[in-house]
């Protein structure tokens, strides 16, 4: 994992809008330039609107221009002594917005790394070639 990506993941929890779960999550999008992409969770009264920080990344990855092959890893965050892994609607997006051999790193606070392979979190996931 590039220490970079954690560090940035980590500097950004502090714009989480968690005025619902006060949870903070933060992600880092490591693009093929060098640039990293951040995203944190943003919450909404309407709860089921929240739109989670992995998924912050990519959209903005995206609307900034970037495309699938442009990615070369995600790295998620939180304020947590465990380590937390995307929840099931990140993991549909990101297999659809991220290569399926991207890594994902997983950490907790203290900077501990899990790392898997996008195609693990979601075997078996529909896609577009379903259509
Ligand atoms: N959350 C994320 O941002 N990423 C995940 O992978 C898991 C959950 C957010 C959604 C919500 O704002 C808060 O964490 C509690 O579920």
């Amino acid at each position: 994992m590039d220490k970079k990506m954690y560090e940035a993941a980590k500097q950004t929890l502090d714009r989480a809008y968690v005025k619902y779960s006060n949870f903070r999550v933060g992600a880092a999008l490591k693009l093929k330039d060098g640039r990293i992409i951040t995203g944190v969770n943003i919450e909404n009264a309407s709860y089921g609107l929240a739109n989670c920080a992995e998924r912050t990344a990519l959209f903005t990855a995206y609307a900034e221009g970037y495309k699938k092959d442009d990615i070369e890893s995600l790295l998620v965050t939180t304020e947590q002594d465990h380590i937390v892994s995307p929840c099931g609607a990140c993991r549909q997006v990101m297999n659809e917005l991220m290569p399926a051999d991207a890594n994902v790193y997983m950490t907790n606070k203290q900077g501990d790394v899990q790392t898997v392979l996008n195609k693990a979190l979601l075997p078996y996931g529909f896609s577009g070639d379903d259509l």
